[in-house]
């Protein structure tokens, strides 16, 4: 499984905030936001990463996460010229695809204690997955309509009388079948290239898999002032009360094999990560 992360984007609603700093570099608690999702693929077991950004923000993700050695992934990127959909990421990612299954994760979306993920990425094999999670506020999101049977019908963009309140959060499987399916779709109304088109074709075509998530499972995002403080009092609650790191790459790097205590040290040694409250966790982590 390769993952695309779509870090573009923009960023109106977070204005003047995103005005010299992408969404997605902005402070979650205490770590930058694509940490978050960055974490979640690595809990996922996946290595093979290709970032999607602005062309003014790609330089700025290139210096924060780099070729990824240090979360022992790999990163490449890519530009998308103007924020033209999360569809679009297919499409720019064809070639880094290939033949293989792909996952695609929003940059501002955090998940935690989402054991689906992992379980979900594990199993795939073909057609696409994703996930129902019920909101409150479903008009916000894509949901998805179910038969009096619990199957899923079709998803609907930010519906205006939503059907139920399951939302799909930003984190999608496919198989390489992506690609023409992304390249078929023709922009919306609002002039994008909707996720929710890709998703409707894989119903149509009977291969969609739509998991009802459980309680207890986080996922915010964090694409309005609002919601970005809601995440941070959230992690910084957690983090507090349990002495844990939600959201930190090298310790799920750790935990998957990707990297080794020794290689964690020396990035400790050669003043790579510098002495703060972060690099004191990870000590405490490799001591
Ligand atoms: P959105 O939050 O839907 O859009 P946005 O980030 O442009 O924000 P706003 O509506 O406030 O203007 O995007 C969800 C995620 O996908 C976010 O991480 C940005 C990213 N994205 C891209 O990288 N490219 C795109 O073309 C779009 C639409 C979004």
């Amino acid at each position: 499984m390769k993952s695309i992360v779509l870090a573009g984007g923009a960023g109106t609603r977070l204005w003047p905030l995103s005005l010299v700093t992408s969404k997605q570099l902005q402070p979650v608690y205490d770590k930058p936001m694509i940490y978050y999702p960055l974490t979640t693929l690595i809990e996922s077991g996946i290595r093979d990463i290709l970032l999607i950004s602005t062309p003014v923000d790609t330089p700025s993700f290139q210096k924060l996460l780099g070729d990824g050695s240090r979360f022992g992934i790999r990163l490449s990127y890519c530009v998308q010229q103007k924020p033209e959909g999360l569809a679009q990421a297919f499409t720019l990612g064809d070639r880094f695809i290939g033949q293989d299954n792909v996952c695609l994760i929003l940059g501002d979306n955090l998940f935690s204690g989402f054991t689906e993920i992992p379980s979900a990425c594990q199993r795939f094999t073909s057609g696409g997955t994703v996930f129902g999670y019920e909101v409150s506020n479903p008009q916000r999101y894509a949901v998805v309509n179910f038969d009096p049977a619990g199957k899923p019908l079709e998803i609907i963009e930010k519906p205006t009388h939503p059907k139920s309140n399951y939302a799909v959060p930003g984190i999608y499987f496919f198989d390489s079948d992506v690609v023409p399916i992304a390249r078929a779709q023709v922009p919306s109304a609002r002039g994008e290239l909707e996720i929710t088109g890709v998703m409707n074709e894989y119903l149509r075509r009977g291969t969609l898999q739509v998991l009802k998530v459980g309680r207890g499972a986080a996922w915010l995002d964090s694409g309005t002032t609002s919601s970005l403080q809601e995440a941070s009092a959230y992690v910084q609650t957690i983090e507090q009360r349990q002495g844990i790191k939600i959201g930190c790459p090298e310790e799920a790097a750790l935990k998957q094999g990707f990297l080794t205590p020794i290689q964690l040290k020396r990035q400790f040694d050669d003043g790579t990560i510098p002495s703060c409250e972060y690099r004191s966790y990870l000590e405490r982590l490799v001591a």
